[in-house]
């Protein structure tokens, strides 16, 4: 009794718009089946927080996480109009979710491409995407001449090639690939490769490490996926190879999504809230539910996240238990039960 006592994880969960509490509801059936040790503090954000208390991230929400440090996030719609900035950036800033990692693993052979299995790590808010950004008028015309700054760190560099050398380590990855523009954008993606270089020499004895300028590396991620392990790269590189890896294994359907800061980790499906099939009980949970074995992973209960990822494969393949994008007919509740039934 002790012991369980002791092993209680807090976390918090947000059921989030549209499919979000479909899919939230089935990680949560499985999480318990596989006897997951989160103890959930549900919390709203989004639309139904925006009719509620006014915000789409009330404080009740910013103060279960700044308590937990940990959250499972159902997707969240961005009103248009209001004048509301998206959650998912706000959240990024106020718990410094500084590195963004997206694996990408073949589910369903009989894609392009068989027998994928890489993680990007993106550095999540640095680079490019600052915002640091404006026009100069001439004459008649206000956008004659655009202005963009990148700022990079070199403590954010340091921070995000630890993170991603330490990840490979305890991941049991064999490579890290670092990924720039330092032959064009000198400085500001230079101080990422020098640095992330003199990081790498302290993990040389475990990892290879090798450098790929980022236009190779997209096209070489199209020729042979299979020589990439894991890739580390700047905010908007990542950005872009993220979904360029998301497409190696059938888009951004079944992709997952860590947001990791020094003041929380943010685990969540890439994909949207899908109104157009919300209240329908066909979504698929998968995303969401892989989110939540890199949970698992990050708590240090790799062999619950294992549980999980053996028991999907085998209701995908063995049990051939499917939702409706996957070609099945299992409705969410069905696929979240046979995955239940899997890993208990
Ligand atoms: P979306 O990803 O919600 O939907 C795109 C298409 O994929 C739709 O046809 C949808 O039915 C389908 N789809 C998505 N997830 C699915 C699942 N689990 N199972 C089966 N089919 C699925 O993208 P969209 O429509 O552009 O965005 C809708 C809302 O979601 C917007 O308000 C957007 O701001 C928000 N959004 C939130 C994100 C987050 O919270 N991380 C990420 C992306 C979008």
């Amino acid at each position: 009794m002790q012991q369980a006592a002791r092993s209680v994880i807090p976390a918090t969960l947000i059921p989030g718009d549209g499919i979000g509490p479909e899919i939230i509801d089935a990680t949560v059936t499985v999480l318990d089946a596989a006897g997951a040790p989160f103890e959930w503090d549900v919390q709203q954000a989004g639309m139904a927080s925006l009719r509620a208390h006014g915000d789409p991230l009330p404080q009740p929400t910013l103060e279960s996480i700044r308590r937990t440090r940990l959250a499972l996030k159902g997707p969240l719609a961005t009103p248009s109009g209001g004048g509301y900035r998206s959650s998912n950036v706000r959240l990024r800033e106020e718990f410094h979710l500084y590195a963004n990692v997206r694996p990408a693993r073949t589910l369903i052979p009989g894609g392009r491409y068989e027998n994928i299995d890489l993680v990007l790590v993106r550095e999540n808010t640095e680079g490019l995407y600052v915002g640091y950004e404006h026009y100069i008028p001439i004459g008649d015309d206000p956008h004659a001449v655009a202005i963009g700054s990148g700022v990079n760190t070199r403590a954010g560099c340091i921070r995000i090639a630890e993170f991603a050398f330490d990840y490979a380590v305890r991941n049991k990855r064999r490579k890290v690939t670092i990924v720039h523009k330092a032959n064009i954008m000198k400085a500001l993606t230079g101080i990422f490769l020098e640095t992330a270089r003199q990081i790498g020499e302290r993990y040389r004895d475990r990892l290879e490490i090798d450098e790929r300028i980022v236009d190779a590396c997209a096209m070489q991620l199209v020729l042979d996926p299979w020589q990439f392990d894991v890739i580390v790269t700047t905010n908007l590189f990542g950005d872009i190879l993220s979904d360029e890896i998301a497409g190696l294994v059938g888009g951004l359907g079944m992709a997952p999504g860590a947001n990791i800061g020094t003041d929380a980790a943010i685990f969540e499906a890439v994909h949207g809230s899908a109104p157009d099939i919300a209240g329908k009980d066909v979504a698929n949970p998968l995303a969401l539910i892989l989110a939540a074995a890199m949970m698992l992973d990050h708590v240090g209960r790799g062999d619950l996240a294992q549980r999980v990822r053996q028991g999907i494969d085998e209701t995908l393949h063995v049990d051939k238990v499917r939702t409706g994008d996957l070609g099945g007919k299992a409705s969410t509740r069905k696929f979240a039960q046979a995955l239940a039934r899997r890993v208990s």
